[in-house]
């Protein structure tokens, strides 16, 4: 394993594939879709012994509304559950988990879900997972921008990166999306100007620890140059200057 030091210490997950990986085995979606909350789960303890400090994951976006409505309704239930079985070993894990989305969609009963599983793990230091919920890039945008101007504040990109419904902390070092699909489908559209991008083949229910250390290796592997050239990159690791 690399020296935590390496990074990456946020990394971002678009979880897809849950359907197809069902799909395959003559299961319904929602099978898939479960399985995905095991592979989360074992992917949150793997980063944090991984040091990561920072794990934001996509699990539904603005768009999935557009799925069938009883497929809709069922990952809502998948979350009420979850919450309810998971938060206290999340708690004990030193997990801090944050929700980041549109919550004037979302019942009562989710929203409810959401606030309390916020406060009841804000102290936690270890690793924080941000899940992305009723979340889109292009809504996140919009909405930082709304209120900077509602405060009337000048819009520059400082203050806009502080009105982001993520929360001002550094952008993801590497985005990796499970299931083979080559696009970013409206998650992190502002934080991911600089980040890494990886693409697994793998359905998010088939990735696993392997996969993760495989995605983290080429991570390590990539020169971040941020507009500099290559020799002027290598040098300042060399000596800072
Ligand atoms: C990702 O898996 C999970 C959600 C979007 C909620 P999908 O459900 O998109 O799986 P595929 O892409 O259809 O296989
Ligand atoms: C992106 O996956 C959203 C999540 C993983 C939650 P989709 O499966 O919805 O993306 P598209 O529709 O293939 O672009
Ligand atoms: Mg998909």
């Amino acid at each position: 394993m690399a020296h935590p030091d390496a990074g990456p210490h946020h990394l971002a997950i678009v979880m897809d594939g849950n359907g197809r990986w069902a799909s395959k085995r003559f299961l319904p979606r929602l099978a898939g879709h479960k399985q995905g909350v095991d592979t989360l789960k074992r992917i949150v303890r793997a980063c944090a012994q991984r040091h990561i400090a920072v794990l934001t994951v996509f699990a539904f976006s603005s768009e999935n509304w557009n799925r069938p409505q009883e497929e809709v309704s069922g990952l809502m239930d998948l979350l009420a559950g979850a919450l309810a079985r998971e938060v206290s070993q999340l708690k004990q894990d030193g997990v801090r988990l944050r929700f980041v989305g549109d919550r004037s969609g979302l019942s009562e009963r989710v929203r409810v879900g959401l606030s309390r599983a916020e406060l009841d793990t804000a102290d936690n230091d270890v690793l924080t997972l941000n899940v992305c919920f009723n979340y889109g890039g292009r809504w996140e945008i919009a909405q930082a921008a709304a209120q900077l101007a509602a405060r009337g504040e000048p819009i520059t990109e400082t203050s806009l990166s502080q009105a982001m419904a993520l929360g001002a902390g550094p952008d993801p070092d590497l985005l990796i999306r499970t299931g083979g699909e080559f696009r970013l489908s409206n998650f992190l559209l502002w934080q991911s100007a600089y980040t890494e991008l990886y693409f697994s083949p793998a359905f998010w229910p088939d990735f696993d620890e392997q996969a993760l250390d495989q995605a983290i290796a080429e991570y390590h592997a990539r020169e971040r140059r941020f507009g500099k050239t290559s020799a002027q990159v290598t040098h300042a690791s060399v000596s800072p200057v």
